[in-house]
């Protein structure tokens, strides 16, 4: 099932949202890649990408709560630092196994449920409170 980013994710403040949708749309990369058998490198590839801007997303979102001193800042970070150790297993798993059924099915347990559920919840507080500022 493809992952596709919905206006039913928008936290309402579109630097944020774009980010989203960028996260989505390489998530699906990753599991399309696995679903098609695609090569170690090319799967390897976009693990490092998203590792990469995952990072990026959440020093973009901290920022903005840091800017403007956020309450729910420490709780919220801790959800983003949870992400990053499951994405590591995720790329632990990738190093042992390869791409494949098995990192597909991770991938959406521990990547995708993840981050829709934060989206939805964590995230659009967040966006709520961005907007009034
Ligand atoms: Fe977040
Ligand atoms: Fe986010």
């Amino acid at each position: 099932m493809a992952v596709l980013w919905s206006p039913e994710f928008s936290v309402g403040v579109s630097a944020i949202d774009e980010q989203h949708q960028e996260l989505f749309k390489r998530i699906d990369s990753l599991l399309e890649a696995c679903n098609r058998g695609q090569g170690r490198q090319m799967v390897g590839e976009v693990i490092a990408f998203l590792e990469d801007y995952v990072k990026t997303h959440f020093a973009t979102e901290e920022k903005q709560m840091i800017k403007y001193a956020y309450s729910e800042y420490l709780t919220h970070r801790t959800e983003h630092k949870q992400f990053i150790e499951n994405f590591s297993q995720l790329k632990k798993k990738f190093e042992e196994t390869g791409p494949g059924i098995q990192l597909v099915v991770l991938t959406n347990k521990i990547v995708v449920d993840w981050l829709k559920n934060h989206i939805m919840t964590t995230d659009t507080k967040l966006g709520t409170f961005l907007k009034e500022k």
